[in-house]
């Protein structure tokens, strides 16, 4: 049986995400973690909030509470926010359990026992005027590769480059704004990456067929702009504390650098889910299960250095046999309206108020259908708007909606077992196979935007049949001819909520509920694997099926306005 194990970037537990983090990690992995569900691969979906470093010390810091409470709080709205949303993690863990401070310090270990980690005297920013060192985040300059005026000393989100804070220029502390930013000296650890550039290469070159090549032009500019060792502590006191027995203490009150130590969290998550579940030693069988398990990430594009470089750099170092990435799913961004979604700017849609909006499943599909695969999207609410009033009301729902009415009203509610399946049929059911294998085929590649017009092609396709069947025009003068269009339409029902349970759970349980087809016990609604036929015989000629209210309500012109004047718009 295939074993699929998945991660999606772990979000910084500071605040709400917006749907541009939505998109460009997690939907994706939950929506590919469903799929394979589906088929009945044996499967670990795994993601958790990412706890340390300046960006959760500095949210903290402006909410004026320990990070320790800061950071429980906030992960628990994610999961709460995640779990509305239908994404089904097998584990939603914290990378500040205790699991991860084992996990973080068992890798430094074995890196230093390797031989791959030195200390050196580092420059670092150091204000006065706030009395501490400003690592990564804490200090907020002008790019010096793009100029962009806002970026942060860890790495420059226009352009995606990995900084250092003492390369900005104009810099400003992000506490206080202090611009009194002087270089004082401090002893880091750091790992050796240099040394790993050939073996890096060779493994990125054999996976040029079956990662993005967004991935994999991360990964090139990184390793042609020649690799440079990594410092992997800071001077901060949240995070996880440099042991004693590395380096004879010269780290003392100093903690692993959050890019450290947040990877090795994908690993410690799945213990996570171990230890709570009573599965013992099976996270390692996961992690450790060399060829027997595909191991896919899924991630936005500023992500990628860490996960083509800096954690392959841990786990070759550790010279265990940990799993390396088989597929990079990589993303481009979501803008809104033109411009970036922005956490700090508070620009955008969040989580929170995107459900006050629509259902979860409106936003799945939208975002899916749309997910920046190729190139960067755009989210205008006119856009989504049209989505939803043309791919899932006129077409989804009004199929759905079309069947169930018509046979509550002419059928008394029971699947017709009337007449026979005749040309019109059987040609359906054979398009609609070659359909279901090619929209199969794409998502067990991740290739969500053509998976998703796949899928609508299946839609419409549908209702093109049931156009032609027209059994309201027959019911008048041939009640067997129109008995047999709604048994078809009801199958047809039945099969997209199997299509569509990845994307959209609940249209796909609320289906059910109403058609109640053999078999049916909530849960994981599994993959049709033989396309059309496996499901034909699962509504049983006189049982009852219901309407659902409206499957999915339109959204008008006025609530447009309304949502744009709510939300903001224009570019940034
Ligand atoms: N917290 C990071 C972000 O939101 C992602 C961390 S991914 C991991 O950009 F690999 F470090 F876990
Ligand atoms: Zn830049």
């Amino acid at each position: 049986m295939k074993r699929i194990l998945i991660t999606s970037a772990i979000p910084y537990v500071a605040g709400v995400k917006h749907l541009g983090n939505l998109v460009g990690s997690m939907l994706p992995a939950d929506i590919f973690a469903r799929y394979c569900r589906s088929r009945g691969y044996d499967t670990l979906a795994i993601c958790a909030t990412d706890e340390h470093g300046a960006p959760v010390e500095l949210a903290a810091l402006e909410e004026g509470v320990p990070v320790a409470d800061y950071a429980a709080k906030w992960h628990a709205v994610q999961k709460d926010l995640g779990e509305k949303f239908g994404l089904s993690w097998d584990n939603f863990g914290r990378s500040s359990s205790a699991q991860n401070h084992e996990l973080t310090l068992h890798f430094a270990r074995k890196l230093w026992a390797n031989g791959f980690l030195e200390l050196r005297t580092t420059k670092q920013a150091y204000s006065a005027t706030d009395g501490r060192f400003l690592p990564d985040r804490y200090v907020i300059g002008t790019c010096p590769h793009c100029g962009y005026d806002r970026a942060r000393g860890d790495q420059c989100e226009n352009c995606t480059r990995v900084l250092d804070p003492i390369d900005l220029i104009e810099p400003r502390s992000a506490v206080s704004g202090a611009k009194d930013i002087e270089i004082r000296e401090s002893t880091h650890l750091f790992l050796k990456q240099s040394q790993f550039a050939d073996k890096l290469r060779a493994w990125i070159d054999s996976h040029k067929a079956d990662w993005p090549q967004l991935v994999t032009s991360i990964a090139y500019k990184w390793l042609d702009e020649g690799l440079k060792d990594r410092g992997i502590t800071r001077d901060l006191e949240w995070g996880i504390p440099v042991p004693d027995d590395i380096a004879d203490g010269a780290l003392k009150g100093k903690v692993f650098y959050v890019w450290f130590d947040a990877p090795i969290e994908y690993i410690a998550a799945t213990k996570e889910w171990a230890d709570r579940n009573g599965h013992g030693d099976a996270w390692k069988d996961w992690w450790q299960g060399g060829d027997a398990v595909t191991y896919w990430e899924f991630m936005g594009k500023d992500n990628v250095p860490f996960h083509t470089v800096g954690f392959p750099v841990t786990i070759m170092a550790s010279g265990e046999p940990w799993k390396l990435v088989d597929r990079l799913k990589g993303f481009n961004w979501l803008n809104y309206d033109g411009g970036k979604f922005s956490t700090s700017g508070k620009r955008g849609i969040f989580m929170d108020k995107a459900l006050d909006v629509a259902p979860a499943d409106y936003w799945r599909y939208y975002l899916i259908a749309n997910a920046p695969e190729g190139s960067d999207s755009n989210f205008t609410w006119e856009h989504f708007a049209g989505v939803i009033n043309k791919d899932l009301a006129d077409v989804l729902g009004n199929f759905v909606n079309r069947v169930t009415k018509f046979c509550v009203a002419r059928f008394d509610g029971q699947v017709p077992g009337e007449g026979d399946y005749g040309e019109d049929e059987h040609a359906l059911i054979a398009d609609l196979d070659r359909r279901i294998a090619a929209y199969a085929e794409l998502m067990e590649q991740a290739e969500f935007r053509k998976a998703m017009a796949e899928l609508r092609a299946i839609w419409v396709a549908g209702n093109e049949y049931l156009t032609r069947a027209a059994p309201w025009t027959h019911i008048k003068t041939d009640r067997e001819k129109a008995a047999v269009g709604v048994r078809m339409g009801l199958n047809l029902v039945h099969q997209f909520a199997h299509l569509i349970w990845p994307v959209m759970p609940d249209f796909a349980k609320t289906i059910h509920e109403c058609i109640q087809p053999v078999g049916y016990r909530g849960g994981v609604i599994p993959f049709p694997e033989e396309g059309m036929k496996v499901l034909l015989d699962d509504l049983t000629p006189g049982q009852p099926i219901r309407a659902p209210e409206t499957l999915v309500a339109k959204i008008s012109d006025e609530q447009v306005a309304e949502l744009k004047e709510r939300f903001g718009g224009g570019a940034a």
